[in-house]
């Protein structure tokens, strides 16, 4: 199998091929993840949580997040390999172009992931300048939890929804060549997607994106939290870890998951 690319990517978006990712933190899972045909692994900062047992995704270091890429990049053979710049490592452009070159050289990363809209359009440019591709993420952003108030749905009202469009398509503009949508209500999570030429992938954002992600351990229904509400448990039903990352990626492919009791 040939490595998948941004390219790649591009051209799955195009054909309407829709793209399977999920979180990713150690060489085991990341083996298994590519065996089940997953495209994009993702070192996500959900690690804090899912993995140290953190309230939130906020302690998260740059070097826990160098130490997981290295583990994922030694087993990982053809996926695509994006990873979180965790919280106030990206204050400034000339910071997230050093946080971005550790996650490169030292983890392996082929893209890096931050979250924001307007408030990172020159940390975007100055990272694309520099050949680091940048994913952008935009509606429910988990390193803002407390200026948020909670984990809960965004762009809810005509005004965020607009103001959440005008952000993609600007970061688009910036440079940034993927978007992750987090818990964003399904029609607005479909136009972004239609409005966008590079793939958009969601999360609790409805079946109408390019892809889609979830958290590993949620999906296996192991995380310690309740899960919220786009989860769906892949291991029951399935009764093997390889039978329940097969029947995501089958499901993701054909439409079945999202369902709309995962939806907003
Ligand atoms: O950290 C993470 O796992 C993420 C996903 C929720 C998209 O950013």
């Amino acid at each position: 199998m040939s490595d998948i690319t941004i390219a790649t990517l591009d051209r799955m978006k195009k054909q309407g091929e829709k793209i399977a990712v999920l979180t990713c933190y150690d060489a085991s899972f990341a083996r298994l993840l590519e065996d089940a045909g997953v495209e994009v692994l993702l070192v996500g900062d959900s690690l804090g949580m899912v993995i140290q047992g953190q309230e939130s995704t906020l302690p998260v270091r740059v070097d826990d997040m160098v130490y997981h890429s290295r583990n994922v990049a030694r087993a990982r053979r053809h996926a695509l390999m994006v990873v979180d710049m965790p919280f106030m490592s990206y204050s400034s452009a000339a910071q997230a172009l050093d946080t971005a070159g550790r996650l490169m050289k030292e983890g392996g990363a082929h893209m890096v992931k931050l979250e924001g809209g307007t408030t990172q359009l020159e940390t975007v440019r100055h990272l694309v300048a520099h050949a680091v591709p940048v994913c952008a993420h935009l509606g429910l952003l988990p390193q803002s939890v407390h200026k948020l108030g909670g984990y809960r749905v965004q762009g809810r009202d005509g005004e965020s929804a607009r103001i959440m469009k005008e952000e993609a398509l600007a970061l688009q503009e910036a440079g940034a060549q993927m978007l992750v949508l987090e818990c964003v209500p399904a029609a607005l999570a479909g136009e972004i997607s239609r409005l966008l030429d590079i793939p958009v992938i969601g999360i609790g954002a409805g079946p109408d994106c390019d892809g889609q992600v979830l958290v590993l351990y949620d999906m296996l229904g192991i995380a310690a939290d309740a899960p919220p509400r786009f989860v769906k448990n892949f291991l029951t039903g399935a009764g093997t870890i390889p039978g329940a990352l097969a029947a995501y990626v089958r499901a993701v492919k054909e439409g079945g998951f999202p369902g709309p009791e995962h939806g907003f």
